[in-house]
């Protein structure tokens, strides 16, 4: 059966016996359950990525757990072993000596005592005085409730830290009357206190506010809630995967281990939106004296604040990398394709390519860029300097393999007199990069790439930025325009857009792109601005695909320097 013939016959099960069994009352995925445990009949090879982590098969979600322990590096991940949709979640477990390359080994976490029956849900790791990692994940127990669990390696010795055992003292942590126990989830990296005494965050609501609420413990195995939150929002909906971390000042990109308190250090706090579906992040003071986190005035706490990614990049989470002295930030990205496609297809879900994070200079925001060991995989490398773009001659990129490519381009705009004013209502830049998409012509920009192309162009997905003129400055805006990615109807080709908060005074933007066959990551401004998206061309795929630079806007700009490469495939199993 060729593939369009099977996703026919899928699309013909799904209408006619599951439709009706579509339910949105568990946790915050909707919940398909007559195909949780819907074994793929194949598992399409059409679109699966040559080096974003991705498992031979079936549904993944949230990033969990990640660690270095001993040298090796530890990705834990929300598993679906029956279907490639949402359902029968365990932790499975791969690991690796570089970020990049990984194996398998069994599932370290799923559902066997009565206080996780139910599901074995999202968690993090902690390394304890004495080098020993034990982990806080969330269980749904046999009532259903949601309640907080820890695991420890069962042999220190093993360098994979294969088996995981739940000690008898579970769960460790149970909502009190005064939390919702739906609504209970996502333990922190805990931290030691000048006390002595350890502290989580688990994420929660009161009504509509978000909460973060602490907990404290002498031993790690009982532990009492605070008398306030770390930190709460009102109007913000339930705080999924909450991440509290510090940050070097000065622009230095060193990381550190959590939560250190000092001069000069800052923190960031982060939590998913589970109505928005939304990673927002502050930064801000967490302060040792009060046990509380406050944001600097000028981060705001909610969906106006500061994102890791404008794309698709949900419940993210952050490690110490204690071997190279550095932050790693580890997002899901989902599909945008529909959920027959998805059980004909065999999977759904990707890891991110794991980033560095660091606070600018400016002091306002994070930077990202995707750890060194990536380039790693770089093959054929293709140059290209002070090459001028001619207004609507897209210009190929030839000699590299353009669905698996790392592309990295410096621009330079000829002037900056005549650009567009830019209109202080403008404050959504996703809804301003959807009414000036790739086609709106400018006065600078849109240019960009042109990415996952057909020859003809018929498809092809597009990064580009625009620049307008402030009343004091530049403002540059950087879009992803999906409307074109695939002939295919039904998928979701929602445009993203970001500002991203650079200097024009070099009249100089540059842009990455992690291209991996249906996922484009994209870094606009040295890694200020991020936005990933998922696409599924149908007409030169594979070998085929290519690779364009562009500009449609009237003033000129020159590639002043390009360099990408071919990307070898990773070895994920
Ligand atoms: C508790 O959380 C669940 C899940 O979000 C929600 O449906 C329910 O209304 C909440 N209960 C209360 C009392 O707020
Ligand atoms: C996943 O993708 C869909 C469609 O592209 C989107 O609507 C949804 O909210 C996404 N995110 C999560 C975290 O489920």
């Amino acid at each position: 059966m060729g593939s369009l013939d099977l996703r026919f016959s899928i699309w013909v099960i799904f209408l006619c016996c599951f439709s009706l069994s579509r339910d949105v009352v568990e946790a915050s995925h909707e919940v398909f359950l007559n195909l949780q445990s819907f074994q793929p009949i194949t598992v399409s090879q059409n679109h699966r990525t040559g080096f974003h982590f991705q498992p031979p098969k079936n549904w993944i979600n949230d990033p969990n757990g990640p660690m270095y322990y001993n040298g090796i590096y530890h990705l834990f991940y929300q598993y679906n072993p029956k279907g490639a949709v949402w359902g029968n979640i365990e932790w499975a477990h791969s690991v690796s000596t570089d970020l990049i390359n990984w194996s398998p080994v069994e599932p370290a976490i799923y559902p066997s005592e009565k206080f996780d029956i139910n599901g074995c849900w999202s968690g993090s790791a902690t390394i304890l005085p004495g080098n020993k990692p034990v982990i806080l994940y969330t269980g749904v127990d046999q009532s259903n409730r949601q309640v907080q669990n820890a695991a420890i390696p069962k042999n220190l010795a093993d360098p994979y830290l294969k088996e995981w055992i739940k000690p008898s003292y579970n769960p460790v942590i149970l909502p009190d009357k005064d939390i919702n126990a739906s609504s209970f989830r996502d333990p922190t990296t805990a931290w030691q206190g000048p006390d002595g005494q350890w502290r989580v965050v688990i994420g929660s609501k009161t009504g509509k506010e978000g909460t973060a609420i602490l907990y404290k413990s002498k031993d790690f195995i009982h532990w009492e809630k605070a008398q306030h939150y770390l930190h709460s929002s009102k109007e913000t909906g339930m705080w999924e995967c909450p991440d509290i971390y510090p940050v070097s000042g000065g622009g230095r990109r060193d990381g550190l281990d959590t939560l250190v308190v000092g001069k000069g250090v800052k923190h960031v706090f982060k939590v998913s939106l589970d109505d928005t579906k939304l990673d927002y992040y502050t930064i801000g003071q967490y302060q040792h004296d009060t046990d509380q986190y406050v944001p600097d005035r000028e981060s705001v706490d909610n969906k106006a604040g500061l994102r890791y990614d404008h794309g698709k990049f949900y419940a993210s989470k952050t490690f110490y990398d204690a071997g190279k002295k550095r932050r790693v930030l580890w997002g899901w990205m989902n599909e945008s394709d529909t959920v027959p496609n998805d059980i004909a297809k065999g999977w759904a879900g990707l890891q991110s390519i794991p980033r560095m994070v660091w606070l600018d200079k400016n002091e306002r925001q994070l930077v990202q860029w995707p750890v060194d060991e990536v380039e790693s995989l770089r093959d054929r490398k293709v140059k290209l300097f002070n090459k001028v773009l001619v207004k609507g001659e897209p210009l190929q990129i030839k000699g590299l393999t353009a669905e698996q490519a790392d592309v990295d381009v410096e621009f330079e705009i000829e002037s900056l007199e005549k650009a567009e004013a830019f209109d202080p209502s403008w404050t959504d830049p996703q809804i301003l990069c959807s009414h000036k998409g790739v086609e709106v012509e400018g006065v600078i920009g849109p240019f960009g790439l042109k990415v996952l192309a057909s020859k003809g162009l018929e498809e092809y997905t597009a990064i580009f930025f625009r620049v307008f003129k402030a009343k004091q400055d530049h403002v540059v805006l950087m879009c992803s325009d999906q409307s074109r990615s695939s002939k295919e109807l039904d998928i979701d080709k929602t445009t993203y857009g970001g500002f991203v908060d650079v200097n024009m005074v070099d009249r100089r933007i540059s842009l990455r792109s992690l291209i991996d066959h249906s996922v484009v990551e994209s870094f606009g401004g040295g890694g200020r601005t991020c936005i990933t998206t998922r696409v599924y061309p149908t007409m030169d795929v594979e070998d085929q695909a290519n690779l364009y630079v562009f500009n449609k806007g009237s003033e000129t700009v020159k590639i002043s320097k390009l360099k990408a490469w071919s990307m070898k495939k990773a070895e994920i199993a």
